[in-house]
């Protein structure tokens, strides 16, 4: 069986890990994978490879930054010569990217299966990239795989079929238990940085709902700047918010009071949510990450598609209003802890989807 995997961003990278290595174990079953360059940075795509042991692409596309449109169109003419000339039997996408929906869209038009993993996630915000492209790669697979309750029953809400939905937990959840010792062994990234285990808050933001909106950016600097004044406060920086923050001027201003650095690898970043006292974020999987690691997290959005988290009082969501908001939220977090639990399986998704693929295609 031959699946054709497309990954384009940062986090896919970093779930395709193991679903690669659950496929390699697989006799039989060969696994072709398509990088669109989404993500081109060596800091962004990569430092993954290297470091989460994925072979190298067979295919890079080298499409890169663009708008919506022409972006997703120009992966979608390209992934659909590599389909034409691959021929596999499924196509497997992640998440909620433009590579996603071009390749969940390219396989569908050639009546190719595609399975879906992170499936069902909702923020019902259909202003949200991510939001319509999941809801549309949803739509077009055969195989689900949702990772949550609350994802599962999205899925069976908008009608796709039970059949075609399985509950796997997260593969983020298999690559940080599969790649937390050698992060632990490996990473010098405290030292680097001058910060001590326990004392600093750590802080990632990308998604476009904020970088995008002014008024929502200077919230978050402004928040930023006050966490600082109380804590330590290491900033990895996303390049799209590096390049607002930049022409909006704010760029100085920040790396005043906050340790700004560019975006570090893995193994770095799972050292820094590690030893954080809290963790703040607009990011996805790093919303996961905090949970993983029980650091308290502050998610800076109007929702989030991890309710479970919420619930469970591990995350507190804080839309971005006002920097006084926002540094309130974090005093009162700082060492608080949500109930115990295991909400995203038990480190073993990638062997069960591969498994799923092989019985089912
Ligand atoms: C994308 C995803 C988002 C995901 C995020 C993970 C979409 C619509 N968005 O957002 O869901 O959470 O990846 O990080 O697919 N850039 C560089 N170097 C790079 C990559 C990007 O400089 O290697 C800059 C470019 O100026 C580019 C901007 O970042 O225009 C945004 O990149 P893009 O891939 O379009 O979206 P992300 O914000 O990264
Ligand atoms: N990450 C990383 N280095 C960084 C920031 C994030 O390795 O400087 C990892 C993080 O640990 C998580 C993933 O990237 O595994 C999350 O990706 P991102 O926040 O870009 O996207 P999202 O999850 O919001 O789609």
């Amino acid at each position: 069986m031959k699946i054709l995997t497309v990954v384009g961003a940062r986090p896919q990278f970093i779930k395709a890990s193991a679903v690669s290595r659950a496929a390699r174990e697989v006799a039989g079953m060969q696994e072709v994978l398509v990088h669109t360059g989404q993500h081109y940075d060596a800091n962004m795509s990569q430092v993954f490879f290297d470091e989460l042991e994925i072979p190298a692409p067979a295919r890079h596309l080298g499409i890169g930054s663009g708008g919506h449109g022409a972006q997703t169109g120009q992966m979608l003419a390209a992934i659909e010569e590599v389909l034409l000339a691959e021929q596999p039997d499924c196509v497997l996408v992640y998440g909620d990217t433009n590579s996603t929906l071009a390749g969940a869209l390219a396989a569908a038009k050639l009546h190719i299966p595609i399975a879906h993993v992170e499936a069902g996630l909702r923020s019902f915000n259909r202003r949200m990239p991510e939001e319509v492209n999941r809801v549309l790669t949803d739509h077009a697979s055969s195989l689900l795989f949702a990772p949550t309750d609350v994802a599962v029953r999205n899925l069976v809400h908008e009608g796709i079929p039970a059949g075609q939905v399985f509950q796997v937990g997260d593969v983020m959840f298999d690559t940080a238990l599969f790649f937390g010792q050698k992060a632990q062994a490996q990473s010098q990234v405290l030292s680097r940085l001058g910060v001590q285990s326990g004392q600093y808050v750590l802080a990632s933001i990308h998604r476009a709902e904020n970088t995008d909106v002014p008024e929502r950016l200077a919230a978050i600097v402004d928040g930023l700047r006050r966490v600082a004044e109380q804590y330590r406060v290491v900033l990895p920086l996303h390049p799209r918010t590096q390049k607002v923050l930049q022409e909006a001027g704010w760029l100085d201003a920040l790396s005043e009071r906050v340790l700004v650095c560019p975006p570090v690898g893995y193994l770095d970043m799972v050292q820094l949510e590690r030893n954080a006292q809290l963790i703040l974020t607009d990011s996805g999987g790093v919303q996961k990450e905090a949970y993983f690691y029980e650091v308290p997290c502050v998610t800076l959005r109007d929702e989030t598609e991890w309710v479970e988290l919420v619930e469970s009082g591990w995350n507190a969501l804080t839309p971005p209003v006002s920097g006084e908001v926002i540094a309130a939220r974090v005093q009162e977090r700082v060492g608080s802890r949500g109930a115990p639990g295991q909400l995203y399986g038990a480190g073993d998704s990638a062997r069960q989807i591969v498994q799923v693929i092989r019985d089912h295609l």
